[in-house]
């Protein structure tokens, strides 16, 4: 009730200032600081190399970007969102992760702004707001295909190990549902702390257990420090096989892991690999503009800005969060990533799933896409809408 009030006293406020307002604002709420800051990082980056692309100017109207930082704090987030819409009279908010996501979802609806969703991975975050479209992934999305995968490839017993949030919770369910859908045995799920991680003693449980394969995910920012854990345990050399959702070969950290995650097979949305020309144009831009490989999380925001750029042109520069989010629902384009949708009913992402063996080339660990899954929905709204 709070937030009505909220709304009701500063409506006052954005009518004052709304003569001024030609241009068109997008802020986005990342975690720019603390330990999930590499994503924040990741996200800034593409949304400015897409500007620096395409422009500033939409339909005639001046396009400004804010971020700001909430520290990876859903409290944060929520106050910043109150202070975009209030303050800086925003047109579009950007989200960011999962738990930031979900405490903005109301500040949002309530105050009528078009929102993409460039970070989170968890299913219920699209149905938290009307106004919210989805430009990252789902965790199901990926988790249920590498399971199918691995029970194909003759995958019996699971063990599972999973950040120990509302990405790593869906990821596993997803990955437990079909590997025992397929006649797979899961022998125990175990969940890692989401600060500060040491995997050390969840992988040498794990490996009592003796499963022949390890389902495994970390979120972006974490995959190298699992990777030295998971060589130094020997379980690159156990014969257990490490799978799981992209999170793991996170390309911002691969260049890094050496030997540890060689032969590592997932199933992701995004590979730096993807071999089309406009994602080798995408990384060497994005390599170029931030010192950095392009990664799962990059696309999000590069494809989360388009998403934007596009709806303005089609609504003429219409900013009301009805009219963009209308022509938001069905629009497809190519991405770096190959080509992508927004399902008209869920607002949702649909979007190829790349099964990828991580290799040596040139002298760097690479994702190598082997097999494509197209226009893939976020599996957990399919099953609840049937
Ligand atoms: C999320 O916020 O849902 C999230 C973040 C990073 C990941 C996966 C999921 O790698």
């Amino acid at each position: 009730m709070r937030c009505w009030s909220f709304f009701a006293a500063a409506a006052v406020l954005t009518m004052a200032g709304a003569a001024q307002a030609q241009d068109v604002k997008i802020g986005l709420i990342l975690p720019m600081t603390g330990q999930q800051q590499s994503t924040g990082r990741q996200e800034a980056a593409a949304a400015k190399l897409y500007m620096a692309q395409h422009g500033d100017t939409v339909a005639g109207k001046k396009i400004e970007l804010i971020i700001k930082d909430d520290q990876s704090v859903p409290d944060n987030a929520k106050r910043l969102a109150q202070e975009l819409i209030v303050n800086e009279k925003v047109n579009f908010l950007g989200a960011g992760l999962t738990p930031s996501a979900m405490s903005m979802a109301p500040i949002a609806t309530e105050g009528k702004v078009a929102t993409v969703v460039m970070v989170s991975g968890t299913s219920v975050v699209t149905d938290r707001s009307p106004y919210y479209v989805r430009t990252s992934f789902t965790l199901g999305q990926q988790s249920g295909i590498i399971a199918d995968w691995a029970i194909k490839n003759g995958s019996k017993k699971a063990v599972s190990v999973l950040s120990d949030w509302a990405p790593g919770a869906e990821a596993g369910k997803v990955f437990e549902a079909n590997f025992i859908k397929g006649g797979g045995q899961v022998l125990d799920t175990l969940k890692v702390p989401l600060a500060n991680p040491d995997f050390s003693p969840f992988l040498q449980r794990a490996r009592d257990l003796q499963p022949d394969t390890l389902f495994v995910f970390v979120p972006a920012g974490q995959a190298g420090t699992f990777a030295r854990q998971f060589s130094e345990r020997g379980l690159d050399k156990s014969g257990i096989k490490l799978i799981g959702p992209g999170d793991i070969v996170d390309d911002d950290d691969l260049p890094t892991t050496g030997d540890a995650l060689l032969g590592v097979v997932t199933a992701g949305m995004y590979s730096a690999a993807h071999p089309s020309q406009l994602n080798k144009d995408y990384v060497a831009a994005y390599k170029k503009a931030s010192g950095h490989r392009a990664n799962f999380i990059s696309v999000g925001g590069y494809d989360g800005m388009h998403l934007i750029y596009s709806a303005l042109e089609q609504t003429k520069g219409n900013t009301d969060a009805d009219a963009v989010v209308g022509v938001m629902k069905g629009m497809k384009w190519e991405s770096p990533r190959g080509t992508i949708s927004i399902d008209p009913r869920t607002r949702d992402i649909v979007q190829n799933v790349y099964i990828r063996k991580v290799q040596k080339v040139n002298g760097e660990p690479w994702a190598i896409e082997f097999e494509t899954f197209p226009a893939v929905k976020d599996p957990l709204k399919e099953a609840a809408a049937k």
